[in-house]
């Protein structure tokens, strides 16, 4: 088991449209273990495969002692609105208030290569539908009003800047 380092924005491998998963193979498995450690060691609830500098439509989330694996996702149906507060590993220490559907119908593949449909709602559903924005490049910054995105991206840039 590995802890991976998670990928701070605007770290530009957030930004790339991850690719189908092919193969359950081992390197899959290594995968999911070291993707749950690193989760686990940064207190997140879901983590996605291109945080970790993956371009893999892999995601790990766990939610009320329930842990899932989904790969392949498609969000097929969504309904309603609702609005809360987000946070994002690859943003530490950001959170704010995003709309997002209250209930999605979600198809994907577990770990073992079964085919999963589920309808979920709540604060799940908003896990399933941050994570599944990594996979396109997706930011939750990206569903704020434009000058909360900007004043949070020049805040990382800052910081970034300090890092290096
Ligand atoms: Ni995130």
């Amino acid at each position: 088991m590995a802890v991976l380092d998670v990928l701070i924005y605007p770290n530009s491998a957030l930004r790339v449209e991850a690719s189908e998963i092919i193969d359950w193979d081992g390197g899959l498995k290594k995968l999911i273990t070291d993707m749950w450690e690193t989760m686990y060691t940064s207190k997140g609830v879901g983590l996605a495969a291109p945080q970790v500098g993956v371009s893999k439509r892999l995601i790990v989330i766990e939610y009320e002692g329930e842990r899932h694996v989904v790969i392949n996702p498609r969000i097929i149906e969504e309904e309603g609105f609702e609005r809360a507060d987000e946070g994002c590993l690859s943003f530490p220490g950001i959170y704010e208030s995003v709309e997002r559907p209250a209930k999605i119908h979600v198809i994907y593949r577990d770990e073992t290569g079964s085919q999963r449909d589920e309808v979920i709602d709540g604060f799940l559903a908003r896990v399933f539908a941050h994570e599944i924005d990594h996979l396109s490049g997706r930011l939750f910054i990206d569903r704020l009003s434009p000058l909360k995105k900007s004043f949070i991206r020049q805040k990382m840039e800052r910081q970034a800047n300090g890092r290096s």
